[in-house]
C-alpha cells in the first residue's frame, strides 16, 4: 500500500470509529486486518464485484465496501441463522450509519446454495463463514470457478491454532492456486494464477 493509499483508507476508516458506538468492536477483524480488506477491496476494478462469506455484525464488510471503489458492489452472503439473525439485523443498521447500502447487497442464504444460483465473475471472494475444514472447502469450491484471472480470494482465521481446518486448505489448495499476496493479522491473501 502505498502512503497515499493508507492515508485515504485512514480517513475512511476514521468514518468507521465515528460511529463505533454502533459498532460491536470485539467480534470479526481487528482495525489492522480490517485496513488489508479495505486495500485488498481498493484493488478491485472499477465495475467489479465482491462476495463475502459471511457478515455476522459487518464489521469486515464495512471495511471492505469503504476500501472498494465507488462502483464496485459488495454481496455480503450470511445465512442468517439462529442468534446471528438479530446480529445481521444490527449488521444492516450499521451499514446504513456508515452510509454504505449502496455498495452492499446483503444475500440471506447458504454460500453453497447461494453460489448455485449466481451468474457472473468475481474480482475478490472473503471467507469467513463456518470455519470446519469440510465447510471451507465447500465455500471455495462453490466460488472459487468464479475468480477471474488475477482475481483476489482472502480467508480469515488462518493461523488460529482453534481453527486447524483453514491453514490446511489454505496449504493444500489455496497457496497452489493462488500467488501468495500477505498474511495480516489472521487473514490470509493470494492472487489467482
Ligand atoms: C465468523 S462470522 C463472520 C464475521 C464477519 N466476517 C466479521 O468480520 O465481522 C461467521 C458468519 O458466517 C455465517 N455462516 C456460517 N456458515 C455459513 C454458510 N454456509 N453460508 C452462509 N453464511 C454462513 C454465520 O451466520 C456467521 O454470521
Amino acid at each position: 500500500m502505498t502512503a497515499g493509499e493508507n492515508k485515504s483508507m485512514m480517513m475512511d476508516i476514521a468514518k468507521i470509529a465515528l460511529i463505533d458506538e454502533h459498532s460491536i468492536k470485539h467480534w470479526g477483524v481487528t482495525d489492522e486486518e480490517g485496513r488489508h480488506l479495505g486495500w485488498l477491496a481498493s484493488q478491485v476494478p472499477k465495475g467489479g464485484l465482491i462476495v463475502e462469506i459471511g457478515t455476522l455484525y459487518g464489521r469486515s464488510t464495512s471495511f471492505i465496501a469503504i476500501g472498494a471503489k465507488k462502483d464496485v458492489r459488495v454481496y455480503a452472503v450470511d445465512c442468517w441463522e439462529g442468534t446471528h439473525y438479530h446480529r445481521m439485523i444490527q449488521a444492516v443498521e450499521y451499514f446504513t450509519k456508515l452510509d454504505l447500502m449502496s455498495k452492499i447487497k446483503i444475500i440471506k442464504g447458504y454460500s453453497t446454495k447461494v453460489a448455485k444460483s449466481f451468474k457472473g465473475s468475481i474480482d475478490m471472494l472473503y471467507i469467513d463463514g463456518d470455519h470446519a475444514y469440510e465447510s471451507v472447502k465447500a465455500d471455495y469450491n462453490a466460488w472459487h470457478p468464479f475468480i477471474a484471472k488475477g482475481g483476489i480470494v482472502a480467508f480469515h482465521d488462518h493461523v488460529l491454532p482453534k481453527y486447524p481446518g483453514i491453514v490446511k486448505f489454505v496449504t493444500e489448495r489455496a497457496s497452489k492456486e493462488y500467488e501468495f499476496i500477505a498474511q495480516i493479522g489472521k487473514v490470509w491473501s493470494g492472487k489467482k494464477k
